[in-house]
């Protein structure tokens, strides 16, 4: 099958791979910018841009650590991932990631919008008043991250009402995704919510507001999983895991090895203090967390509203801001290494337009 394009709202994306955003500094420009460059959609992530460039761009550290989320997610941080991302890949459509648990969300949003980005994807809770925070933005495509048809509905629902708009895309994340689930622990185990039982009842729904694009993620790896994808009715993909096995990747070096040299048993759902479960690799962190004996929890970047102040953070025994910048930094030791269930399957770097030759081509 050859992959058409696609459009989310005025962009068209010339290959329908989206990469996945993911956080903290694994898509930030290297990798988002190549992507787009590519003919995907290259997506950043928003999440502790204050990590960025040794730090640089935070006002405000405490413990070597950015002081609050005005800090975690840097503004000045955050655009100058977004300009770099844009020398790399030029007036290409290009994405953000933005959390809608994060505190500071409708900031962020503004904060992507004033940087020039092309398209806002966000997951990690129903975005419901997202439009509310893209005002004066009209050009700037609105994605929502969900997990079943359910959702779509409310989200149209509310969206067509309040603001008479509906979302430019949907994407549909399954469970065996990397990083958080729209999915308590149970329920990503049933029959009912595996990704490929989902994408036509979320596709129907879809077609019931004027035919959103539903781009399908979650354990998408190959171009026979994207083959599988569209014939199911998605319009694109989104893969993150595979991502992270590219020279580009902003991720540090240890991160990508940790995937590299996972077996399939080392992938497993944890708890996490964003209030859902999370998929990653088992580490040494796990062992510690598992004992009691993580690192200290001190929540100085404030970072994820329903982690209360570091209340869920010490309920499940680390704090996330702290551990997933841990990884970034490629500590082993204390570092949360997040990837999708087919992580193990990762035993090569090689360049971005390397992985999307094979991805579109099936080489
Ligand atoms: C290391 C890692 C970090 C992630 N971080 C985020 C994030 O910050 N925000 C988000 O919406 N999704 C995040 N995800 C999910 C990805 O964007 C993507 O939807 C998912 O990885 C797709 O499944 P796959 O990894 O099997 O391809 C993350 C995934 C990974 C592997």
């Amino acid at each position: 099958m050859s992959l058409k394009s696609f459009n989310i709202g005025k962009y068209k994306i010339e290959k329908p791979i989206v990469q996945g955003g993911m956080g903290v500094g694994i898509s930030w420009d290297g990798l988002a910018g190549n992507v787009s460059k590519e003919g995907g959609l290259g997506v950043i992530s928003a999440v502790g841009t204050g990590y960025y460039e040794n730090k640089k761009y935070s006002q405000k550290l405490v413990a070597d650590r950015p002081l609050d989320a005005a800090n975690f997610y840097s503004r000045d941080g955050f655009k100058a991932i977004i300009d770099s991302a844009r020398t790399i890949c030029g007036d290409k459509p290009l994405a953000a990631n933005i959390l809608y648990a994060i505190n500071d969300y409708g900031r962020v949003v503004r904060d992507a919008c004033e940087a020039g980005i092309d398209i806002i994807i966000t997951g990690a809770g129903l975005p419901t008043n997202m439009p509310e925070f893209t005002e004066g933005y009209p050009d700037v495509a609105l994605v929502p991250i969900v997990s079943s048809p359910k959702a779509l509905k409310i989200i149209c629902k509310r969206w067509q009402k309040r603001y008479n708009r509906l979302p430019d895309a949907v994407v549909l994340e399954g469970p065996k995704s990397g990083g958080h689930q729209g999915f308590t622990y149970e329920q990503c185990l049933l029959p009912e919510n595996q990704l490929e039982n989902l994408v036509a009842p979320v596709v129907e729904e879809a077609a019931l507001w004027g035919d959103i694009p539903v781009i399908a993620a979650g354990g998408v790896w190959d171009k026979k999983d994207i083959d599988e994808m569209m014939s199911l009715g998605a319009k694109g993909v989104q893969m993150g895991t595979r991502f992270i096995g590219t020279h580009e990747c902003d991720a540090h070096e240890n991160l990508k090895q940790v995937l590299v040299d996972s077996k399939k048993d080392d992938i497993q759902l944890m708890a996490s203090p964003v209030g859902y479960p999370a998929q990653g690799v088992r580490t040494n962190l796990t062992e510690l967390v598992e004992k009691r004996e993580g690192p200290s929890i001190k929540c100085i970047s404030n970072c994820v509203a329903p982690c209360n102040r570091g209340v869920e953070a010490k309920e499940v025994g680390f704090c996330i801001a702290d551990r997933l910048s841990d990884a970034y930094e490629g500590n082993l030791d204390t570092g949360l290494f997040f990837s999708g269930t087919n992580g193990y399957k990762l035993d090569e770097i090689i360049s971005v337009k390397e992985l999307m030759n094979k991805l579109t081509k099936g080489e």
